[in-house]
C-alpha cells in the first residue's frame, strides 16, 4: 500500500518522478515556466475538476510536470482535493512510476492540516482496489505519494497526512470486507476481521454463535440466520478510551447474502447481494480508524452478522417474532430481513445508556430511487443528531441527507396479528423501514440507509466498482467531531 509523505521542494534529494500541482479554473500558473503557461493560454487545459496536462522536460526538480484541475476557487472543498490527488495518484500508478509528488494547493477555510488529510485520503482510496481473487492481476503500485509544502507548514501536514492515511486504511477495510463474496465473507470471517481489530488496538471483543445469539434472545437475528449452513454471529467489540463518558454505539447490518429468503429475490442482480453486509462492513473499517486514530472515546459497535437463505428451517411469511425488545413482529416478506437483525442490534445497545446511536445498512432498494447512488437516507429521532451526522457527511464527500419519520410511516406498519410488521407496502419504502426501527431505539439515534451508496457499478476519481466504504470515513468523522 502507498506511503504518504510530507516534504518541502527545497529538501535535499527531493526529486519525485512526476509533480503534480493543482490549479484553479480559469487561473494560469505562475512560476510554473512557459511551456505550463502555454497548456493553459492555448486553451489544452482550463482547471476543470478532473482535468489534467502532463508536461515534460521542466525546470525544476521533477522531469514530469503534472497540471490537475480543481474547479472554481470560490467552491474548492477538501473534497475536490481529495478527488485530485486521487487523479494525480492514478495518473502515475498508470505511467509505472514509483512515486509522485503533489503541490498542498491552498484552499479556502481550510488548514495546511486539513488539505494534507484530505490530498493523503484521496491518493490512498484512489489507489485502492481489489484484486485478491485475480490470479493474473497488473500489480504495479505506487510506493510513495508525496505532499510537498513549505518549510513553516511542514509539521501540519505531516500530521493531516498521518491522519488521512489512518481514517484511508479503515474505509479500504470497509471496501475490502464489503467486495468480498459470501462465500469467503461468511458471518464467522466477519467475526475473526472483529478479533484481529480487536487484538491489534486492544479493544474487547465478544462474538455470539446461534446458541448465545438465541440465550440473548436476539430472536430477529437467530430468525433470519437459523436455515443457512453458515451460521450467524453477533460481533461486539469495545473501544474503551473515554473514561466515564456514556459511548457512541454504532450499528451495521451484516447480511453476508440477501437472496430474499422464502420470498426469494429475481435473479438479475441479484450477485450484488454479497454487498448486503457494507454496514458491518464500514462499522468495522470505522473501528479499525478508531484504533489507529486511538480517539480518546468510548465507542462500541454492534454487528449483527447473518446470511438470508430458503430452506427447510427458514422462517416464513406470516410468522410472527417476539423480538429482543419484547415487541412483536409479523413477518409480510422475508426479504424485509434487515430490520430485523437491526431492531435487536438496537434493543441490545440500551444496556450501554448510549450517548447517541448511529445504524448504517443497506436497507432498502427505495432509498435507492429516492436519492441514487449520490447521498445516503438519514433518519432519526434527534434533530441534533441528525444535523451532527450530515455534517460529517459533507465534510468527508459521504453525502447523507435527512427523510422524515412522520408517524404516518409508522401507522402504515402497524400489525395485524402482531405489533407492527416488518413491510408496510411500496410507498415510502425507505421512511417505513425507517419508522421500524425507530420502534426499537429509545436513545438519541440516526439511521442510514446506504442501499444506494455503499456500491456501485462505476467509480468515480477515488472509488471504484463495486464497493466505496461509505460511510466508514463519515463515522470516523463524527467520532473525531465527538473528540473536539
Ligand atoms: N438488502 C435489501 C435492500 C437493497 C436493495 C440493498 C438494493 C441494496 C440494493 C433489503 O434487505 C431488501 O430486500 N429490502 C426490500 C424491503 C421490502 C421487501 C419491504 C426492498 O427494498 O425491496
Ligand atoms: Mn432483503
Ligand atoms: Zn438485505
Amino acid at each position: 500500500m502507498v506511503k504518504i509523505g510530507a516534504t518541502t521542494s527545497a529538501t535535499e534529494g527531493f526529486a519525485p518522478e512526476l509533480l503534480a500541482v493543482a490549479l484553479y479554473k480559469g487561473e494560469g500558473p505562475t512560476e510554473l515556466g512557459e511551456d505550463a503557461s502555454r497548456v493553459v493560454s492555448d486553451g489544452d487545459f482550463s482547471g476543470k475538476p478532473g482535468e489534467t496536462a502532463l508536461l515534460y522536460g521542466q525546470e525544476g526538480s521533477a522531469p514530469r510536470l503534472l497540471l490537475v484541475g480543481l474547479g472554481e476557487r470560490d467552491l474548492a472543498t477538501p473534497e475536490k482535493l481529495r478527488r485530485a490527488a486521487a487523479t494525480v495518484a492514478r495518473h502515475a500508478r498508470t505511467l509505472g512510476l514509483g512515486e509522485a509528488a503533489l503541490s498542498l494547493p491552498a484552499l479556502p477555510d481550510t488548514s495546511t492540516r486539513e488539505a494534507a488529510w484530505a490530498a493523503a485520503e484521496g491518493a490512498k482510496l484512489g489507489l485502492h482496489r481489489f484484486l485478491i481473487h485475480k490470479t493474473a492481476a497488473n500489480s504495479h503500485e505506487l510506493e510513495t505519494f508525496w505532499l510537498v509544502t513549505e518549510e513553516g507548514e511542514l509539521e501540519e501536514a505531516r500530521k493531516g497526512a498521518i491522519v488521512g492515511e489512518k481514517v484511508a486504511i479503515g474505509s479500504v477495510l470497509a471496501r475490502d470486507l464489503a467486495n468480498e463474496p459470501s462465500n469467503v465473507a461468511t458471518p464467522e470471517y466477519l467475526a475473526e476481521q472483529g478479533r484481529e481489530i480487536a487484538e491489534r488496538y486492544g479493544m474487547d471483543l465478544d462474538v455470539l454463535d446461534l446458541a448465545g445469539i438465541e440465550d440473548e434472545g436476539l430472536t430477529g437475528l437467530a430468525t433470519v440466520g437459523r436455515s443457512a449452513a453458515n451460521e450467524p454471529r453477533f460481533i461486539v467489540l469495545e473501544h474503551h478510551k473515554g473514561g466515564e463518558e456514556a459511548p457512541v454505539v454504532l450499528v451495521g447490518k451484516a447480511v453476508t447474502f440477501d437472496s430474499g429468503g422464502i420470498s426469494i429475490k429475481p435473479t438479475a442482480g441479484m450477485e450484488d447481494m454479497k454487498f448486503d453486509m457494507s454496514g458491518g462492513a464500514a462499522v468495522l473499517g470505522t473501528m479499525e480508524a478508531l484504533g489507529a486514530l486511538d480517539l480518546p472515546l468510548n465507542v462500541v459497535s454492534l454487528v449483527p452478522a447473518t446470511e438470508n437463505l430458503p430452506g427447510g428451517a427458514a422462517f416464513k411469511p406470516g410468522d410472527v417474532l417476539e423480538m429482543h425488545s419484547g415487541k412483536t413482529v409479523e413477518i409480510i416478506t422475508t426479504d424485509a430481513e434487515g430490520r430485523l437483525i437491526l431492531a435487536d442490534a438496537l434493543s441490545y445497545a440500551r444496556r450501554y445508556e448510549p450517548s447517541a446511536v448511529i445504524d448504517c445498512a443497506t436497507l432498502t432498494g427505495a432509498c435507492v430511487v429516492a436519492l441514487g447512488a449520490h447521498a445516503s437516507g438519514l433518519m432519526g429521532n434527534d434533530e441534533d443528531l441528525i444535523a451532527e451526522v450530515q455534517t460529517a457527511g459533507e465534510a468527508t464527500g459521504e453525502r447523507a441527507w435527512p427523510l422524515p419519520l412522520f408517524s404516518e410511516y409508522t401507522e402504515q406498519i402497524k400489525g395485524d396479528t402482531a405489533d407492527i410488521k416488518n413491510s408496510g407496502g411500496r410507498g415510502g419504502g425507505a421512511l417505513t423501514a425507517g419508522a421500524f426501527l425507530k420502534e426499537f431505539a429509545d436513545f438519541p439515534w440516526a439511521h442510514l440507509d446506504i442501499a444506494g451508496t455503499a456500491f456501485g457499478k462505476k467509480g468515480n476519481a477515488y472509488t471504484t466498482k463495486g464497493a466505496t466504504g461509505v460511510p466508514a470515513r463519515l463515522l470516523v468523522e463524527f467520532l473525531i467531531g465527538r473528540t473536539r
